[in-house]
């Protein structure tokens, strides 16, 4: 048995004795969860179900993933089986709390998703990996255009009544664009007006407030506003962010509000505002209504990109001294990073070929004529340029480098990147987009040959050539090149020694 000052006991019934999570903390608190969403554990000590729901490109099927034990991490290992050789997507994000406030695709709002019938994307099921005390469980990576909601949640702050929240982000995965939020919003996907709003909010958004430094920061999205303390401008005391596990809290009610903050790795929260509402109208009072998004705006906007692990929602205010005992769990939790890569290897600084295997294509390679990437057949026999033309250096990913980048070999200095979906060969401009862009993910080959190679910023896409044409595509979905019709052997590709 462990007993310090940061374990608090609980004991049910005579003999079962656990360190409490997150939401035994806050109902020891006096402020209980009324929506807990993880992919990556449990946040009850006593919960042993439903974490997640996948759902594989393959055959439409879907599957869900629980905890390996009661209070412990998911199971991944189930994931892993149930996608081997096919793509797969978290279709639901269940509520720990028992109150049914789970998570679903978002539908169209003020601004519509990118599929057909306006609903946001879904989620890779395998685009954030990382090990919770070695053990790896996934994150939900959000790409522009994804999100997750739920407009019928029960349980949730309405009005001006208190609230707390917080969420354990990737601290180098985000964007400028509005926004990735995690929290209270209009129950019908509209901008509704000030203060119909109560969610955290991470990225370099500055269209609103900004912090210290040029970002990105934790603020909290009140609707019609990013805001980083009560000067609805800025507040210097509000820290840019490299953490890469990044915890966040915020908590409002009647004319008060916090933000605060911390490495969800080490060490204790900071607080980076507490005090009065913005000195703007329409923010005191609150006029929240109790809708629940993931990593979009209350309207629906889905520019933005982060990165989620896990979150609650609280009934009330909870105190300072709860939300430290949350952190120290946190920590106690041992959030790492692991591998982003499988398959056969790729090696910094090698010359590479990268050839198709769709049966018939088998002798086309990825090449470049001008800026566009296509597929052409090369052999020995073909001339110099056209095997310059399909060679490539392999890079450390610019964007990340637990991935790679893909540079000419004939145009040094320009990469394989996306733009639209469509793959470019582009000189870089030195931007955090451009970087991002060129950074691929390989894997082991969908069709059992080689590699696939996701978009790291899109790890729902994947490098597949189609019409001969290379794009980035999902496994089923809007465009022609979209098509899941042959989508595994399309994206597949055997590396070889390059041509020049
Ligand atoms: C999966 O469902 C989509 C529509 O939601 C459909 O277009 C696709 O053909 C289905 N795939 C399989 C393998 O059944």
């Amino acid at each position: 048995m462990i007993h310090s000052s940061s374990s608090v006991l609980l004991v049910v019934g005579f003999a079962l004795v656990a360190t409490a999570a997150p939401c035994d903390l806050y109902a020891s608190g006096g402020t209980p969860c009324i929506a807990a969403h993880s992919t990556t554990r449990a946040l009850y000590s006593a919960y042993s179900g439903q974490l997640y729901q996948v759902k594989r490109g393959s055959d439409n099927t879907t599957t869900i993933i629980s905890p390996l034990s009661t209070g412990g991490v998911a199971n991944a290992a189930v994931q892993d089986t149930f996608c081997a050789s096919t793509t797969c997507l978290i279709t639901v994000i269940y509520d720990q709390s028992g109150r049914g406030n789970h998570l679903t695709q978002a539908p169209p709002g003020g601004f519509r998703g990118p599929e057909s019938n306006g609903y946001d994307n879904l989620a890779s099921a395998t685009g954030a990996p990382v090990t919770l005390d070695g053990k790896k469980v996934y994150g939900v990576f959000i790409s522009p255009g994804t999100g997750y909601r739920n407009n019928a949640a029960s349980g949730t702050a309405t009005g001006d009544s208190a609230e707390g929240m917080y969420a354990v982000f990737d601290g180098t995965h985000y964007n400028s664009g509005c926004c990735f939020d995690y929290g209270n919003a209009e129950t019908n996907s509209l901008d509704t007006g000030n203060g119909h709003m109560e969610a955290l909010y991470f990225g370099t958004n500055t269209a609103w407030g900004t912090g210290a430094g040029s970002g990105p920061w934790l603020m909290a999205d009140l609707e019609n506003g990013l805001f980083s303390g009560q000067n609805p401008k800025n507040n210097a005391g509000d820290p840019s962010i490299s953490f890469r596990f990044f915890t966040t809290i915020l908590k409002g009610g009647p004319n008060k509000w916090a933000i605060r903050g911390a490495n969800a790795a080490s060490g204790p929260l900071s607080t980076y505002y507490n005090g009065m509402r913005p000195s703007v109208s329409g923010y005191n009072p609150m006029h929240k209504e109790g809708a629940i998004i993931l990593g979009i705006g209350g309207d629906n906007s889905v520019s933005a990109q982060g990165t989620f692990y896990e979150g609650v929602m609280t009934s009330g205010y909870p105190t300072d001294a709860t939300e430290n005992s949350v952190q120290e769990n946190i920590v106690a939790a041992k959030y790492a990073t692991t591998s982003l890569t499988s398959g056969p290897i790729l090696t910094v600084g090698s010359s590479i070929s990268l050839r198709a295997t769709t049966p018939g294509y088998t002798t086309r390679y990825l090449a470049h004529t001008g800026s566009t990437i296509n597929t052409q057949v090369v052999d020995s026999s073909s001339s110099t340029s056209l095997k310059q033309q399909a060679s490539w250096t392999v890079r450390a990913g610019l964007g990340n480098n637990a991935c790679f980048s893909f540079e000419s070999k004939d145009t040094v200095g320009n990469y394989i990147r996306h733009s639209a979906f469509e793959l470019k060969l582009s000189a870089s401009d030195g931007s955090k987009q451009f970087k991002e862009d060129a950074t691929f993910c390989p894997q082991s080959g969908l069709n059992g040959q080689g590699n696939s190679i996701r978009a790291w910023g899109y790890p729902t896409r994947y490098i597949r050539h189609y019409s001969n044409v290379a794009y980035i595509s999902s496994n089923g979905g809007v465009h022609s090149f979209d098509q899941a019709a042959s989508f595994n052997d399309d994206s597949s590709w055997v590396i070889g020694s390059s041509f020049a």
